[in-house]
């Protein structure tokens, strides 16, 4: 299996530009070269500790790979408050969130707006990680399989393996995002092959063994091992654990 692990650390509405660069720095004391041959680590900082951070990365020699937690599909125009693929690629930024279940719940973020997003960041030259999951009520009235699947579709309908198949996948339980209920190792494993087997399904064997699919939803230094050893887990997107550079580089390290 050629799938790097990624660890992702989605700071969500915190860190001033200032925190920003101290947590990065304190990352990066923290992880020596074998953690980053054996994990792709990455950042997702708020836009305006982008620039910042990637300054610390690049004068610091960091192999830490800086990502945003959301964007507009258009390259320009009249969209206030809005944040281009385009202005994103230019700070150095290689992946983007979209879909996150905070942006499709509290934002609006529908399935049509997310596959615009990822199809602008693809255009972009970055690499989307689609994030998506069900709410506990969904999970209890066991459609998750439907609302996960229907997720996956909508945001890849009528793209080939060939232009989509670089991206990244997160499920992310709702119900177990910031709540300290993490889905259990065999729950996350179960939906992280399903959606794996809708890759192959749609884009054959090769893309699908060669996508990565992280977990996300309340993961930490005690439950990290555990979701790590399943086979079709290929890392997390982590909330609040990654705000401290000492459970985040735990979390990185694993496999140690
Ligand atoms: P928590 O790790 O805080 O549960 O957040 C998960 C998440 O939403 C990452 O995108």
């Amino acid at each position: 299996m050629t799938r790097k692990d990624l660890m992702a650390g989605n700071w969500k509405m915190n860190t001033s530009h200032l925190e920003a660069i101290q947590m990065v720095q304190k990352l990066g004391y923290r992880l020596d070269p074998a953690d980053y041959d054996r994990v792709e680590v990455l950042v997702c900082p708020p836009f305006t500790a982008l620039r910042s951070v990637q300054t610390v990365i690049e004068t610091d020699y960091l192999p830490i790979a800086l990502g945003a937690q959301n964007c507009h599909w258009e390259e320009a125009g009249a969209y206030t408050g809005e944040i281009s693929p385009t202005m994103l690629a230019k700070l150095g930024v290689s992946y983007v969130i979209v879909g996150h279940s905070e942006r499709r719940q509290m934002f609006g973020d529908d399935d049509g707006a997310v596959a615009k997003k990822l199809r602008a960041v693809l255009g972009a030259g970055m690499t989307p990680i689609l994030a998506l999951g069900e709410t506990l009520d969904q999970r209890e009235a066991a459609v998750i399989e439907e609302i996960i699947g229907g997720q996956l579709h909508a945001a890849l309908d009528g793209l080939d393996a060939e232009t989509g198949g670089g991206l990244v996948v997160a499920y992310e339980p709702i119900w177990a995002i910031g709540t300290g209920r993490t889905a259990s190792d065999e729950q996350a494993a179960e939906a992280v092959g399903f959606l794996r087997g809708l890759i192959r399904e749609s884009w054959g064997e090769a893309t699908a063994d060669s996508t990565r699919i992280l977990y996300g939803g309340s993961m930490n230094p005690g439950n990290v091992a555990g979701l790590m050893a399943k086979r079709d887990i290929d890392g997390g997107l982590i909330g609040g654990a990654a705000l401290d550079p000492d459970k985040f580089a735990a979390m990185i390290r694993y496999y140690k």
